[in-house]
């Protein structure tokens, strides 16, 4: 347990200068540990293991091999930015799995919240393992592992979103960030050069957009929470809102009620919004979004969002609620 203390003597990371120091010595250790080996890494494009790519693309560039896998339940844009970045712009070795079809086929049908998350997780594992199995020579898996990771879970080694891989796959484990802080590993995100809208994120569970498309995921609520979460997002950014709300998104029951458009009846689905504050996530109030917004955000889902007739603002804070809404 010894070396998953942080250092009492490191400097905690608030400017770029000191990211700048973290990068240049963790680059350092980093190609020690690593020599001419290959490092795998599930880069999911969320914060940790996006500035954990970035780091390794600097200590090592094509020695690691990122494998990007979409299960279908990523926010709208997300995987195309995952392409753009990293092979684009980074220039890394990334491999890109489309098992969209392969995550919604496993679900059909299961509309038990915690029989959702379990597939979500195994299938995920289980594409992962296929893809490591196909390359050669891996010795070492990345992992975005950081600190509050190794003070929640005592003697849990693995990162909150990544489970177990069978036995015979052993790897040598390479966690640069685990004695960082949340708010440290934005900062050195930043300093490695990814952008904002990657590095300064709210969260978002792994199990995704399947988390918040209620009961049993069909491709038409799913592509209703996409897109209405994308509506959401893009006018909180436009209201000044993004980065100072803690956590925004919508979701969609598995019900439909009557609604009205052009004089014809329709039977559609809601879509709920739900905006959050909290410091530690075990209790949250709301946002109380202003009227006039609420207003342009429900006609924008309302016509702009296929399959939907209503939409109902959440205010239950947690407890009672939880913060998803699943
Ligand atoms: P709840 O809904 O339990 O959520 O109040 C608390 C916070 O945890 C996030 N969350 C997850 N984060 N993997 C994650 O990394 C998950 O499986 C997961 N499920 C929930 C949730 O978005 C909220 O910020």
């Amino acid at each position: 347990m010894e070396n998953n203390k942080r250092p009492e003597s490191m400097a905690r990371i608030t400017t770029k200068a000191l990211a700048d120091s973290f990068i240049s010595e963790q680059v350092k250790l980093l190609k020690k540990q690593v020599g001419s080996k290959k490092v795998l890494l599930a880069l999911s494009g969320g914060v940790d293991s996006s500035v954990v790519a970035a780091l390794l693309i600097k200590a090592i560039g094509k020695q690691l091999v990122c494998v990007h896998v979409n299960h279908g339940l990523l926010r709208k844009g997300e995987p195309e930015q995952v392409v753009e970045v990293f092979r684009n712009q980074m220039n890394a070795n990334l491999v890109y799995v489309d098992a969209v079809d392969r995550f919604l086929t496993k679900l059909e049908n299961v509309s038990d919240p915690e029989k959702k998350r379990k597939i979500i997780g195994a299938e995920f594992i289980r594409v992962f393992e296929e893809e490591a199995r196909k390359l050669d020579g891996i010795e070492f898996l990345a992992q975005g592992t950081i600190y509050p990771d190794i003070i929640e879970s005592v003697g849990v080694k693995a990162h909150h979103n990544v489970g177990g891989l069978p036995d015979d796959l052993k790897f040598e484990l390479v966690e640069p960030l685990k004695f960082l802080y949340k708010d440290e590993v934005r900062v050195v995100g930043s300093a490695l050069g990814l952008p904002d809208g990657m590095v300064y994120r709210q969260p978002f569970p792994g199990p995704g957009l399947g988390v918040r498309c209620l009961g049993a995921i069909t491709r038409d609520r799913l592509e209703a929470v996409r897109e209405s979460d994308a509506i959401l997002r893009e006018e909180f950014a436009k209201h000044g809102l993004e980065g100072k709300v803690w956590q925004y998104f919508t979701a969609v029951p598995d019900f439909k009620s009557v609604g009205v458009k052009d004089g014809a009846r329709t039977f559609a689905y809601p879509v709920i919004i739900r905006a959050v504050n909290t410091t530690d996530a075990m209790t949250a109030t709301i946002e109380e979004i202003p009227y006039e917004l609420l207003k342009h955000i429900t006609k924008r889902i309302t016509t702009e969002v296929k399959g939907v007739n209503r939409v109902l603002y959440d205010l239950t804070p947690k407890p009672s609620g939880t913060i998803e809404w699943e």
